[in-house]
């Protein structure tokens, strides 16, 4: 038992009758400094509730947990404490590949075992972790009599907020992900304005005043808290539902059309962790270690046979409609000689990878089919596209395919088919499959971020790792460190990508899109964004639309946005030629350590990396529609060295609407005891790389 907090007593005393137990019921454990503690208490009805409070102060009030079930009464009062157990942990763990090689978990856990003192006497335990940077709580429901095969209809998850907090969040849609942050009050949260978006794609589900997570929030006081999940594993997607009048979320899990609960399972069990990243500055939420912290241990050992890399590939020139997916109009894109070509270009520029997408029958019954089970065949190339010589002439040149496998959210179709596909690709070399899930989910009724799908999800990655075959996921579940027990979980997209810039004007991401994504979205693991728009009016292909951002926001998008793989996504023939491609030659993929030195959620951020391997560092800012000046002070260089740091900045007349590609390379002379005043255009960036003179 830690400290007792004052501030934490006159909260629950204001909570009344309810909840007004003496100090000698409240149960305490704080973080390792101390900084954050959380408060557990039953109340005198025998509910379980908890706060929050970081440096003294309460973020989260005194918030209520409990379980509907189906076939079962709710699980919330008349619960005696049956026992308590805490413990120090503190280890140290290695990323293979990420934002950094080592990794701290330092908590305090707190677990308290719960049991209904009468009728069916059920149990179950909340296990609270806190740590520097937030708190992570769960349940688990140990075997027993009266609960054996579970099915839980809602689980009430509270977290009861202290104020009218500035929040950046995305609708709870139960399908997608792919929206523009929102940045309103709490109580403004009008997520269901959303429905029937003119925006998005067929299929989007948003049944309540719901944000999906990570959701961020920054308080009066400043204090920063996101709110997400961790270890999502064979149970539903959390939404929060906002109530705007009590300024609460509470926890909304996916559901499915076809059954009349949203989570089935067999005690024992384990839900997922929910938690809180706690941050003073914005940028801490970003070097915050606690959702990989909260998964289990590399359950895959040694996975050296994938490597982070950077890709290029036959896909942008389908999103311009320079080239389809489909042979049937005359324009296919992935040839034979026209992977060759790709090829070619990345074994000139130090690029270890291609994907190709559209090799593969079955495009012509991609989208709008209702039907779409058994359309796509995940090992028969169209006939102009020769597989295997396509890796043979990669392998001649040092470049490695990616694979891509669209199941068009038939994920029945996909399963039959992963051993033989995957272990094509084994037998092929290939260790890396881009997957897509376009489309309402085939059987009707569920949805993209349901438990049905979120077991699909790691079946995929289950059965990758078999053949050692890593897996970038688009129209995911969300992230939740899942990459730490099963690292071939390398990147996912579960964001509006670059692709939404090339579908229309009104689709196109606006300038403060990333710098918003940074400190919400990326806070759940790596994004396949796809940057690197050089060619940012489309031209000749698509002259109506555009990137929104200068050509040096999309080179500092390397350095901002983590990815173990980081495609060059636009054509060869934007990048032949063009001086700034050096920087993309350059940039590393993956990484030591990480620096966030600056920045404000939706405003600007500013990283800076070393690369693992070769301990070089690089530098990356971006800015939303404000031109900005910062002043960036490079004491995370080595000591004792000095370097050249080659600065990819905005031009002085660069505008990301009126003149994105006016961009200027120069030099300067640097060690860790300079500084470098940049100047960042309206949409604008700045890129550095730092090389040991
Ligand atoms: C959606 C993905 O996000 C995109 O990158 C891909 O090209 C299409 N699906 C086709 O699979
Ligand atoms: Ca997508």
């Amino acid at each position: 038992m830690k400290f007792f907090n004052q501030t934490i007593l006159v909260s629950l005393m204001c909570w009344g009758v309810a909840c007004s137990p003496s100090a000698d019921k409240l149960i305490t454990v704080e973080s390792p400094s101390g900084n954050n503690l959380i408060t557990f208490f039953l109340t005198d009805a025998g509910e379980a509730a908890y706060l929050v409070a970081h440096n003294n102060k309460i973020v989260i009030d005194t918030s209520y947990l409990s379980f509907e079930f189906k076939g079962q009464p709710t699980l919330q009062q008349g619960l005696i404490t049956a026992g308590q157990h805490e413990r120090t942990f503190n280890e140290q763990w290695e990323m293979p590949w990420g934002e950094q090689r080592t990794v701290i978990n330092h908590y305090n856990e707190l677990k308290i075992d719960l049991i209904e003192e009468q009728g069916l006497n059920r149990q179950f335990s909340i296990i609270f972790k806190v740590y520097d940077d937030g708190i992570g709580l769960r349940y688990f429901f140990p075997e027993q009599t009266n609960l054996t095969e579970v099915m839980i209809t809602d689980e009430n998850t509270q977290f009861n907020l202290t104020g009218d907090h500035d929040v950046w969040w995305i609708p709870g849609d139960w399908d997608i992900y792919e929206y523009l942050y929102n940045e309103t009050k709490l109580s403004a949260v009008d997520a269901t304005s959303k429905r029937n978006h003119p925006n998005l794609g067929q299929h989007n589900y948003i049944p309540e005043n719901a944000v999906n997570t990570p959701v961020t929030m920054k308080t009066k006081n400043g204090t920063y808290l996101s709110f997400h999940e961790a270890n999502l594993t064979d149970y539903a997607g959390m939404t929060l539902k906002v109530d705007v009048v009590k300024l609460s979320l509470q926890s909304e899990l996916v559901g499915s059309e076809n059954t009349d609960y949203k989570v089935i399972r067999t005690t024992p069990f384990s839900t997922p962790w929910r938690t809180v990243q706690i941050a003073d500055r914005a940028g801490d939420l970003i070097e915050s270690n606690l959702i990989v912290n909260l998964n289990e241990p590399n359950k895959l050992g040694d996975v050296s046979w994938f490597k982070p890399t950077k890709y290029v590939g036959i896909w942008w020139e389908m999103h311009l409609g320079k080239s389809s997916w489909s042979k049937a109009d005359g324009k296919h894109g992935a040839t034979t000689e026209n992977a060759k070509k790709y090829i070619d270009f990345a074994a000139a520029n130090d690029i270890g990878a291609v994907l190709v997408e559209g090799w593969n029958t079955g495009w012509e019954h991609w989208i709008g089919f209702e039907d779409r089970e058994g359309v796509f065949d995940f090992v028969t190339p169209y006939e102009d596209y020769d597989l295997e010589e396509v890796v043979r002439y990669g392998r001649e040149k040092g470049v490695e395919l990616i694979m891509h496998h669209e199941t068009s959210a038939a994920p029945r179709t996909y399963e039959q088919q992963m051993d033989t596909a995957y272990s094509l690709m084994q037998s092929l070399g290939i260790h890396a499959v881009k997957t897509g899930y376009v489309g309402k989910i085939i059987p009707k009724g569920e949805y993209h971020h349901g438990q049905w799908m979120v077991n699909h999800y790691r079946k995929a990655i289950e059965k990758g790792a078999q053949y050692q075959v890593a897996i970038n996921a688009h129209e995911p579940i969300k992230a939740t460190g899942i990459r730490r027990t099963y690292p071939n979980a390398i990147s996912r997209e579960g964001l509006r990508g670059q692709e939404f810039n090339a579908w229309s004007v009104e689709k196109g991401n606006p300038p403060d899109h990333l710098p918003t994504v940074a400190f919400t979205r990326m806070l759940a693991g790596p994004i396949d964004f796809t940057p690197g728009i050089f060619n940012i009016k489309l031209s000749p292909y698509k002259e109506e639309h555009q990137v929104n951002t200068t050509l040096a926001h999309q080179l500092a998008l390397y350095v901002v946005i983590y990815s173990p793989v980081q495609m060059a996504a636009d054509l060869p023939e934007s990048y032949s030629g063009h001086p700034a491609f050096q920087f993309i030659r350059d940039v590393g993929v993956n990484w030591e350590q990480t620096r966030v030195l600056d920045g404000e959620v939706g405003d600007f951020v500013a990283i800076a990396r070393q690369e693992r391997g070769t301990r070089k560092w690089f530098f990356g800012a971006i800015t939303d529609e404000e031109p900005r000046e910062l002043t960036i002070s490079l004491d995370f260089l080595d000591d004792n060295k000095n370097y050249t740091a080659t600065i990819y900045s905005d031009g002085d007349k660069s505008h990301w609407n009126d003149n994105p590609t006016d961009y200027k390379i120069t030099t300067a002379d640097v060690n860790n005891a300079s500084s470098l005043d940049l100047k960042l255009a309206a949409g604008g960036g700045v890129a550095i790389s730092f090389t040991e003179k």
